[in-house]
């Protein structure tokens, strides 16, 4: 069973249903409020453990009703908790959302998930140092997350970077990391000034593109392939991109191919989208193979 350990940001999903986006300053009805589960480390880890892995998070909430949610949440997904620290006086992270016109936008308030620290990490080096792959997204501290990639390169743990929401990193730190997982947006901020197939070309096995309704594109072997997505009518995306990431560090650590890791992870994506909310509808193996098949 491979064994994956998160290490990234638990929030509470508050998410507005509307017809149409709202304009700057004016005021419309939404059609319904949810309050559930989200946080894209979280969801990577939910993802991961529904697709077979063993799975251990590693994170803080808050001491609130929030926290208690997130924390049962991982528990049901058979995710080991023993490292999500509930952080006394502290608000949980939250994510305040509008699905409209099958897109979303997210604002995220980060609280407990800005005080996840090198020292959290060290108590959890246990489980990290076990592990068949680590994820780490943009939502903790960056500097917790250098801490990690640092750490983990010299120990030879295999790391995945789903660098969402974007933010810069060194390219010293970026090529200490295993797998890279932006949007085209991402890696255009990740590598100023260099086009898709220079990205893909000096980022060989590394570098995994999506490109939304095109695709995922990456470079092996000094080839540029295309894993085209699978044709769903979405009920709303949250959650896609954390589910295809789970998804894909379940599928490569058990041993499957890019390709076939990229495919196994769109259509874990594919599914997820089908439902409303981040956790609610990410697949079960079967799901997955159902697909594929
Ligand atoms: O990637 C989706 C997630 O981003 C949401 O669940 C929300 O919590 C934000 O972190």
């Amino acid at each position: 069973m491979a064994k994956i350990v998160v290490i990234g940001s638990c929030n509470i999903d508050v998410t507005v249903e509307c017809e149409r986006w709202a304009k700057p300053g004016e005021t419309i009805f939404g059609k319904g409020l949810t309050i559930s589960p989200g946080g894209k480390g979280a969801n990577q880890a939910v993802a991961a453990a529904r697709l077979g892995a063993e799975v251990a998070m590693v994170g803080c909430v808050g001491d609130d009703v929030y926290g208690k949610l997130m924390l049962e949440a991982l528990e049901k997904n058979n995710i080991n908790t023993d490292y999500v620290k509930v952080l006394p006086g502290e608000n949980s992270g939250t994510a305040h959302i509008t699905v409209a016109e099958n897109d979303n936008s997210i604002i995220v308030i980060k609280a407990a998930n800005d005080l996840v620290s090198p020292a959290l990490v060290d108590e959890a080096w246990e489980v990290i140092a076990q592990a068949d792959m680590v994820l780490l997204q943009h939502e903790i501290p960056a500097a917790v997350n250098t801490y990690v990639i640092e750490k983990c390169a010299a120990a030879g743990v295999p790391v995945l970077l789903n660098p969402a929401p974007v933010a810069p990193v060194p390219q010293e730190l970026l090529d200490k990391v295993t797998y890279l997982t932006p949007n085209e947006h991402e890696a255009a901020v990740l590598f100023a000034g260099q086009g898709k197939a220079d990205i893909l070309g000096r980022n060989q096995g590394k570098v995994i593109m999506t490109l939304g309704s095109k695709g995922v594109a990456y470079a092996e072997k000094g080839q540029v392939y295309n894993v085209p997505g699978f044709k769903v009518q979405p009920v709303d995306t949250t959650g896609a991109g954390d589910t295809f990431n789970g998804a894909f560090a379940v599928a490569r650590a058990n041993g499957k191919s890019m390709y076939d890791s990229i495919s196994f992870a769109n259509a874990a994506a594919a599914l997820s989208v089908q439902k409303l909310g981040a956790q609610s509808g990410m697949p079960y193996l079967q799901d997955v193979e159902e697909m594929l098949k």
